[in-house]
């Protein structure tokens, strides 16, 4: 069986060529090393003894995208991850988001679209939800505005595969992912941020091994137990592996159907200034850190009803907030050495 990962190079991308090639698929990496690098293909290698096919490519050039199919007439199923994520930016240059993360699907779709049956995998994110009424959230709960150009391009990609799989022979699922941290426990794989951290996990990591002088906390007011936000802190490599079986429901006919969509979290709440507790637990480190004011666009608290993941999918994370964060650390630390 023959995959297409696109954006393979990068966090959640390369966790997934991993373990997709643990499960014996043979794998072509699409990347266009915009947030990413060559390295990690050695990383991957390192750990699975083997090294998917490559091609650097830009899926906004549409003649580039025609020509690959053309070339890989044989692929059983697409995991697409290629796209921007940053939240911030996205807010001053949209266009860019609408470009990159709606564009390159377009192109993509319009391929798969071509053959008898494809099977697509699409990263979506609980940011879809906004702030979610009820806690824990289920798939159920209403899509509402997104706060930003990035969170709306996850809202338009999944309606925009609703339709298409509607009208062509394209089966997919939607993963909406919580908050993925971590890295393979190998420390040979891991997120490489770059420029100043704007996600938790990576800037503690970074502050406790001293590039950073203190983490700003975001508020300190929210009506939560400790005052700080909530979320669902989950570990890449359980995120990866649900890629993998969703995958292999498509593959094997058993999704229900044509679009399915499914949370993928752990389903506990972590507040901030557990997730400190945490990186202090595992590192044996004081971490330092000063409360501020609430960053614009920041909800309560989110974190995911698993029911549907766990019975239908047939997924359940198995990795406690101490076990990612414990990876995140080594993986700092790896990088740094
Ligand atoms: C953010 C994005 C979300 C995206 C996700 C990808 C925003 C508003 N949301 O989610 O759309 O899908 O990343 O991973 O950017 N925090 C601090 N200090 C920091 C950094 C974060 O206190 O220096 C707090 C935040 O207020 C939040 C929590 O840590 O409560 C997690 O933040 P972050 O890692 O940025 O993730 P989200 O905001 O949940």
């Amino acid at each position: 069986m023959k995959i297409l990962v696109t954006g393979g190079l990068g966090f959640i991308g390369s966790h997934t060529v991993v373990e997709l090639q643990n499960e014996g698929f043979d794998v072509v990496v699409i990347d266009n090393l915009s947030n990413s690098s060559e390295e990690v293909l050695k990383g991957i290698v390192t750990i699975t003894g083997k090294m998917p096919l490559f091609e650097q490519l830009d899926l906004r050039e549409k003649k580039s995208v025609e020509d690959f199919f053309k070339r890989h007439n044989d692929i059983n199923g697409v995991i697409h991850f290629a796209a921007s994520k940053a939240v911030g930016e996205s807010v001053g240059n949209p266009l860019l988001y609408y470009e990159n993360n709606i564009a390159s699907l377009i192109f993509l779709l319009q391929e798969l679209s071509k053959q008898d049956k494809a099977n697509f995998i699409f990263s979506s994110s609980c940011t879809v939800y906004g702030q979610a009424e009820e806690m824990p959230i289920t798939e159920d709960a209403p899509v509402q505005q997104p706060m930003s150009p990035y969170g709306n391009t996850k809202k338009i990609g999944e309606e925009i595969i609703n339709d298409v799989a509607k009208a062509t022979n394209i089966n997919a699922i939607l993963l909406r992912y919580f908050n993925p941290i971590g890295s393979h426990p190998s420390a040979e794989i891991g997120e490489l941020p770059i420029g100043v951290p704007q996600n938790l996990v990576p800037f503690i990591t970074q502050t406790g091994f001293g590039l950073r002088e203190e983490l700003a906390v975001f508020g300190d007011d929210y009506p939560t137990p400790d005052g700080t936000c909530i979320r669902d802190y989950i570990h890449v490599v359980d995120l990866a592996k649900a890629h993998v079986i969703a995958l292999q429901r498509l593959l094997n006919k058993k999704n229900t159907e044509k679009v399915e969509t499914f949370n993928l979290g752990t389903g506990t709440g972590s507040s901030v200034l557990e997730v400190i507790r945490s990186f202090e637990k595992v590192s044996g480190k004081k971490l330092p850190y000063k409360i501020v004011p609430r960053r614009e666009g920041d909800i309560t608290e989110a974190y995911a009803n698993t029911d549907k993941a766990n019975n239908i999918l047939g997924w359940k994370a198995q990795s406690s907030l101490d076990e990612a964060m414990e990876s995140a650390w080594k993986w700092e630390q790896k990088i740094r050495s």
